[in-house]
Formats: structure tokens, C-alpha cells, sequence
């Protein structure tokens, strides 16, 4: 309730790597796109270290608006929106699914593509002791995006 825009996703549709994060902030929810505030500007930065390029992947969430004073979602939310995720994957068919923090990790599994299970990108930037373990995360993904272009 409240929010001004669903935030459905963006990329390229025949994007090799999907990332899936939790649910759009205030910045996404005035935009209507995904990552565009303080944790996706963080998360951009890092890929981007590592050579991902954001506009190479399609990048969403598992429930596609804004909560109330930026909570959680709520079990019942993420099984709304499921179904529209997993319509999203079947169209994309990417062959790596980034799962950013533990809401992601609800993502449904479809056989043949991986998944690869990152910190999120908004605790990695507050606490010390994530960003080190992000980076190595970012780091191994962009070995295993290596692996599936060459
Ligand atoms: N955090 C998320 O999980 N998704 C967004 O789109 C923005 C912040």
C-alpha cells in the first residue's frame, strides 16, 4: 500500500545473468526502476570493478513494489509476485540467477540454471564485515560470467 510505481525489472532480455534483490526502495519506487538508490548505486560500483556491466544484465526483484516505511516484505507479498518472476525467468532463460540477500533466496529454482547467493548489496555497504565477503562474492561471479561467455 502506498507505493507510486511497481518496479518490474530492466535489462536486456536475452541477458546471460539475472539478479533478483528483495523489493524496490524509496528511489525505485519513485523511478519505477530497480537498484537505482544508495544500494544499487553501491552495487553498480562494485560490478563494475569487476567488470559487470549493469546494463548487460536484467536486474529485478522478488516483489515488485515498495513496503510501507521501506519493512520487509511480507511472506504473503512474495507470493503474490512470484508468479510474475517466475514468468520473467522463463522469458530471460538466463543461465546465472544472482540472489541478493535472504528474501532472494525464495527465488524459484529451475533446473539448468545456476544460482549464486550474494550478501545484499545494502548490508554489504553499512557493515565492515560484509563488504569484504561481497567483494570476494562479486569477485567468484565474475569468474563463473567468464566461464559461460568463452
Ligand atoms: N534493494 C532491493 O532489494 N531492490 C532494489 O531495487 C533496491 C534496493
Amino acid at each position: 500500500m502506498g507505493a507510486k510505481h511497481g518496479v518490474p525489472g530492466e535489462g536486456p532480455l536475452d541477458a546471460d545473468v539475472m539478479l533478483v534483490g528483495q523489493n524496490p526502495g524509496a528511489e525505485e519506487d519513485e523511478t519505477g526502476r530497480p537498484f537505482v538508490g544508495r544500494a544499487g548505486k553501491y552495487l553498480t560500483g562494485v560490478l563494475a570493478e569487476y567488470g559487470i556491466k549493469r546494463e548487460d544484465l536484467y536486474i529485478t526483484n522478488i516483489v515488485k513494489h515498495a513496503s510501507p516505511k521501506n519493512r520487509k516484505p511480507y511472506s504473503d507479498e512474495i507470493a503474490a509476485c512470484l508468479p510474475y518472476l517466475e514468468t520473467q525467468i522463463s522469458l530471460i532463460n538466463p543461465k546465472i540467477i544472482v540472489l541478493l540477500g535472504a528474501a532472494a533466496k525464495q527465488t524459484p529454482h529451475v533446473t539448468g540454471i545456476e544460482y549464486f547467493e550474494v550478501i545484499h548489496p545494502s548490508a554489504a555497504m553499512r557493515f565492515p564485515k560484509f563488504k569484504e565477503k561481497f567483494r570476494l562474492q562479486i569477485a567468484e561471479l565474475s569468474k563463473q560470467i567468464a566461464q559461460i561467455e568463452f
